[in-house]
């Protein structure tokens, strides 16, 4: 019999967010270090899994769970309409329940579907570009990455345009039941945010019940229509979901992109000069490059034996997709290189993202648009970024570039 190391009995580098040295300038260097001594790393809340093989072990593991309510129950969340929403969230869901709702809304998130929103995306891009008026600098967070993603989620639910703030508002808020720095001070926000979206998006299904359209929201009633299927109280669920998945996220890749291929000119003016062809390989490559959520989480429910390492019930494992990501391509940024890796941006396994392909066309578009609008994209100040615990976020990203006939 080979024998088995608990995980609490090793000696393994330490990766701890909370040091002062740790941050998004050093973070990739500091995990490239702890990948050197091994796959397993120690953070303060859990074990973390540096290489892909057993990322995708955890992610896929039937005895692992995402632990939302664990993380939730930790701030004293035990009861009540946010533990409420919590519970019923398709990313702490498991078995049977989690592959009926996806196998029931799946086909409302394939690459046909999300290509059908391209021309509204195209659209939105053209507006904001206007808004701009001329100008030939502008802080791109505010200006672009905030704005469109949220104006994307209100056309794919069939909400009205102008409520693309209010949606954005407790969608960022809404996702906070994740980050474990807001949980310690902001619970009745998280919670009354959470109220409000979902009394929203009750009136929204009412409305679209007697006038369907072409949005998400009628193709998820045709689903709660048909018999055992999707219940109301499911399909609301699902939208909040939507809502809340799919406006930080979008919007932080964005600007990931953006700050990435303005340190990488030569990149953006090869993307420029033939956006249709480079747009798809762009943006892959910007997904492993530089992960919005560098990290994902599981708790064990059963005890597992994993490369002669246990894992007891109870433990936190953080997948860290970021290494998983540069395993086999490394460190360069090139968006041409034929790299024939899996990606762990979107997850892996039953929890995969749901929104991955509408992420995807979003992103391509907004690269494919503004690269020809200006090919000579520069920084015009330091880029302010957020914490690589959660949602790696840029708060603000000072762009400049000189106007071109497109302009
Ligand atoms: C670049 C943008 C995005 C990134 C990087 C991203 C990342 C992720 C990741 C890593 C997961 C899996 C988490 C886990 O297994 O622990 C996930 C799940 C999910 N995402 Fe996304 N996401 C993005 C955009 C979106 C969009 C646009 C939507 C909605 C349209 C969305 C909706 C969801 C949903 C509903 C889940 C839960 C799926 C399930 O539990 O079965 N995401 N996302």
């Amino acid at each position: 019999m080979t024998a088995v190391t608990v995980v609490t009995d090793l000696d393994l580098p330490e990766i701890d967010y909370n040091q002062p040295g740790f941050g998004p300038e050093t973070y990739h260097e500091q995990l490239a270090k702890a990948r050197e001594h091994g796959w397993l790393a120690h953070s303060p809340l859990a074990f973390v899994v540096l290489d892909q093989e057993s990322g995708d072990f955890f992610l896929r593991a039937r005895q692992t769970a995402f632990p939302g309510r664990q993380i939730a129950e930790l701030f004293g969340i035990t009861q009540g309409p946010l533990y409420e929403h919590i519970d019923a969230n398709i990313l702490n869901l498991t078995g049977d329940k989690h592959r009926r709702l996806r196998s029931l809304v799946g086909h409302a998130f394939t690459p046909r579907a999300a290509d059908r929103w391209r021309p509204v995306m195209r659209d939105f891009l053209a507006q904001l570009w206007a808004g701009l008026g001329g100008a030939t600098r502008t802080e791109f967070v505010a200006a672009i990455a905030q704005p469109y993603p949220s104006r994307t989620i209100a056309a794919v639910l069939g909400a009205p345009i102008d409520d693309a703030p209010r949606l954005y508002y407790w969608s960022n808020m809404v996702q906070r039941q994740f980050d474990i720095q807001a949980l310690s001070t902001q619970i009745p926000d998280i919670e009354r945010a959470a109220l409000e979206a979902r009394e929203y998006v009750t009136q929204l299904l009412e409305r679209r019940k007697t006038t369907p359209g072409a949005d998400l929201i009628s193709t998820l009633l045709q689903a709660e229509e048909q018999g055992d299927k999707l219940s109301r109280d499911e399909c609301v669920d699902l939208v909040l979901n939507v809502l809340a998945g799919g406006v930080d996220t979008t919007q932080s890749q964005l600007a990931q992109a953006l700050r990435l291929f303005a340190a990488h000119p030569d990149q953006w003016r090869l993307l420029a000069s033939q956006p249709e062809q480079y747009a798809k390989p762009a943006v892959t490559e910007v997904l492993r490059t530089e992960p919005i959520a560098p990290f994902t989480a599981r708790i064990v429910l059963e005890d597992i034996d994993h490369r002669g390492v246990r894992f007891p019930a109870g433990t936190i494992v953080a997948v860290c997709a970021e290494r998983a990501n540069r395993e086999i391509d490394g460190d360069a940024f090139d968006i041409i290189a034929a790299r024939d890796g899996k990606l762990f941006t979107f997850g892996a396994g039953p929890h995969f993202c749901l929104g991955a392909n509408l992420a995807r066309a979003e992103l391509e578009e907004a690269l494919a648009f503004l690269s020809s609008r200006m090919p000579d994209l520069a920084l015009d100040g330091e880029p302010v970024l957020g914490g690589v615990e959660g949602i790696y976020n840029v708060e603000s990203l000072p762009i400049s570039w000189t106007p071109t006939s497109r302009t």
